[in-house]
């Protein structure tokens, strides 16, 4: 091979190796290997050679194509690789970074004991019912046998609306309204939800509040009935070891009625703060079905008698969570929120 083209590998080779990136490899194959390259040049030298050298120098020239191909070839390989590489790098994970927190929402302690509550009842079969938080006198409280001179009536304690409507100071007018819709027994319903009292707030009245009314009605249901469904409802909430106390009390729309308190769940019924040291807490009324609310509620006493009970749900979450003070409930600060 003549020096000349073998002075063009050499040249041509070590300019490719020195290409630091595509264009730069791109740029020297030009000048090489190109239309107007060197090695073009080469080739244009044939011509002017004696017909009898033309042969072997066009197959040299054909070779050092051919391995400076090959050098190009490897050469776009390699940075090709290197290229993928620093991509690779740029792109690498830390895994020992820390971790990006996404906020995630809960279910408000009220929220939470309400469902709860709902599911124990439902477990036991009673259906879900709702009735309207703006009521009239007559289902609020005349239908209960709260006549017109009970201080419940009182203006004081209830946000009238209009002379004649209100909005609901319990959830029992969902007695009467079940009643009703219902039009014969067996009735056996709960029924959640909002209610109102002109209370000042404080640690523990809340002029909105939320209550459970159940209700159940059919032919020979008794105080056995009540206590097995309040008792059991008591160990589902608070746990299995506690124990419900039933006292006399009075309601107008039951009779007998009854208060009942379970043991407190905290002290093992010791004694302590929560239950003012007394071993009980109270947390809910109930009582027989009073003859005349069921009439008002177009059933025949002599036929049928039922249980209603009412719970505070406010009251419920206050004891299960051990919160002080009602207010807590309605303020929707994230720093009390964050921990249920
Ligand atoms: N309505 C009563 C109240 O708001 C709670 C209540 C007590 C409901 C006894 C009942 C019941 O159904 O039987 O204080």
């Amino acid at each position: 091979m003549d020096q000349e083209l073998t002075k063009l590998l050499e040249d041509a080779a070590a300019a490719f190796k020195a290409a630091r990136n595509n264009q730069e490899l791109q740029d020297a194959k030009a000048a090489y290997l190109g239309k107007k390259g060197r090695i073009g040049e080469q080739m244009a030298r044939l011509k002017e050679l004696p017909s009898n050298r033309r042969g072997s120098f066009g197959d040299s020239v054909n070779k050092v194509k051919t391995q400076l191909e090959e050098v190009f070839a490897s050469r776009k390989a390699e940075l090709d690789r290197i290229k993928l590489e620093e991509k690779i790098r740029a792109q690498k994970l830390d895994v020992t970074l820390p971790g990006l927190r996404f906020p995630v929402g809960r279910v408000h302690p009220l929220t939470r004991v309400w469902n709860e509550a709902v599911e124990i009842f439902m477990a036991m079969g009673f259906d879900v019912v709702e009735g309207p938080e703006i009521e009239t006198e007559w289902y609020n409280f005349e239908a209960l046998n709260l006549d017109a001179d009970h201080p419940a009536r009182d203006e004081q304690d209830s946000f009238y609306i209009t002379g004649d409507t209100l909005l609901r100071t319990q959830t029992s007018p969902v007695q009467i309204r079940t009643m009703e819709r219902v039009g014969k027994p067996p009735v056996q319903v709960i029924a959640p939800g909002r209610t109102f009292r002109r209370d000042a707030p404080d640690a523990s009245h809340s002029p909105v509040f939320h209550q459970i009314e159940g209700l159940m009605v059919d032919k020979g249901i008794t105080m056995g009935n009540l206590k097995a469904v309040l008792e059991e409802f008591n160990r589902e909430m608070f746990g299995k070891d506690v124990r419900s106390r039933f006292r006399p009390d009075f309601f107008p729309f039951t009779e007998p009625s009854v208060e009942i308190a379970i043991s407190c769940f905290i002290c093992g019924a010791k004694g302590c703060p929560a239950c003012k040291r007394t071993g009980w807490i109270e947390i809910l009324g109930a009582g027989m079905m009073h003859p005349q609310v069921l009439r008002n509620g177009g059933f025949n006493p002599d036929e049928v008698s039922g249980f209603a009970f009412g719970i505070g749900i406010d009251r419920l979450a206050l004891l299960k969570y051990g919160i002080d003070d009602i207010r807590l409930l309605y303020e929707n600060d994230l720093r009390f929120l964050n921990q249920f």
